[in-house]
């Protein structure tokens, strides 16, 4: 979020660094000034008109009111507030309307998988209304934090030297392997699919659009892939799709027929901000119905520069 304020040239005059006493001390460099952490207390939102939270979930419950009554707009990348009725879920290339109704004061940023794929389907939505999405997601390590991205390397050095692996933050092996890791939901499902199923709907502003989720961790350090099924109240033909994501903002397009190791890829999406999208294709078994590949870093458009596009519309 730091860096991404610095490079869009965020209008800021003052620069408030919060996080727990255990990073007390520290700093961090912003437009090659050096600015030091703070540990978060009562008084640390005076005088602040926007709050970036990205310290956990409940963090954000304890703080975020602290925050906003205090005068400042809180948008939480946790998704402590995501579902609250009285708390706007934004992606602004989607429904940033929706931020103008925030009675709390705080606007919430939604599960990173959920925002890529609500931005490459938002022009076929408005063209067609989507009745059914299903998706799979291959998500990078990163989506877990700092700590997981440093134990997928430490689990491919050791498999790489035939050490034993140890898995502190996973709850298994992930170098070299797939993991399910989300804490259970109901019905089978895990939480990471349930905010998909539930943060979509919101988004989109329609409860009845059926999501069909498949939630997976690969062993990637940054930017997720999701392959993504959309059936619609009519039909949507290839090119048509291809018109809609060629002009949709936030989206670049990756139009050219399918060769091998030729699409969207995480490693090269790493680092950057668009949603990549690309073989576009027509289902073969849903007469009517489309199949995408979307791809995008979940630290960037996924986290961090959603939040500071919402401060920016702001
Ligand atoms: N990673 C993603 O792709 C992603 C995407 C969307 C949303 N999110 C959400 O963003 C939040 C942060 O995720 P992350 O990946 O950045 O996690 P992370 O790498 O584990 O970082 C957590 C941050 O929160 C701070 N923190 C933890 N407990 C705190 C406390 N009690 N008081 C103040 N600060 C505290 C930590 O500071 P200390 O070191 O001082 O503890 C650290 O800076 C989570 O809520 C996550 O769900 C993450």
């Amino acid at each position: 979020m730091v860096a991404t304020l610095e490079k869009r040239d965020f209008p800021v005059r003052r620069l408030v660094l919060l996080a727990s006493p255990r990073s007390a001390g520290k700093s961090l460099r912003f437009r090659g000034q050096e600015v030091q952490v703070l540990p978060v207390a009562q008084d640390s939102f005076q005088g602040v008109d926007i709050a970036l939270f990205s310290a956990g979930g409940a963090t954000s419950l304890q703080w975020a009111p602290v925050a906003a009554r205090s005068g400042a707009v809180v948008i939480d990348n946790s998704s402590a507030w995501r579902m609250h009725a009285e708390v706007p879920l934004v992606v602004p290339e989607v429904n940033m309307q929706d931020a103008s109704s925030r009675p709390l004061g705080i606007i919430a940023n939604p599960n990173c998988s959920t925002i890529q794929m609500v931005v490459a389907l938002k022009p076929l939505h408005d063209a067609a209304h989507i009745e059914h999405i299903v998706v799979s997601t291959y998500q990078s390590v990163s989506g877990k934090g700092h700590a997981a991205v440093e134990e997928l390397w430490a689990q491919t050095r050791a498999l790489a030297s035939g050490k034993p692996i140890e898995s502190k933050v996973m709850p298994g092996q992930i170098a070299m392997n797939l993991l399910c890791d989300w804490k259970a939901g109901a019905q089978e499902y895990s939480e990471e699919e349930w905010k998909m199923v539930h943060e979509t709907r919101k988004i989109l502003g329609d409860p009845s659009i059926g999501v069909s989720p498949t939630t997976v961790r690969v062993p990637v350090p940054c930017a997720h892939a999701e392959s993504v099924f959309v059936r619609f109240k009519r039909p949507m033909k290839r090119e048509e799709a291809l018109s809609l994501l060629r002009k949709a903002p936030g989206v670049v397009l990756a139009e050219q027929t399918y060769a091998p190791g030729d699409h969207p890829q995480p490693a090269a999406a790493a680092g950057t901000d668009p949603v990549y999208v690309g073989r576009v294709r027509e289902d073969l078994a849903v007469p009517g119905a489309l199949n995408l590949w979307i791809v995008a870093d979940n630290l960037l458009k996924g986290a961090a520069l959603n939040a500071v596009q919402i401060a920016e519309r702001l």
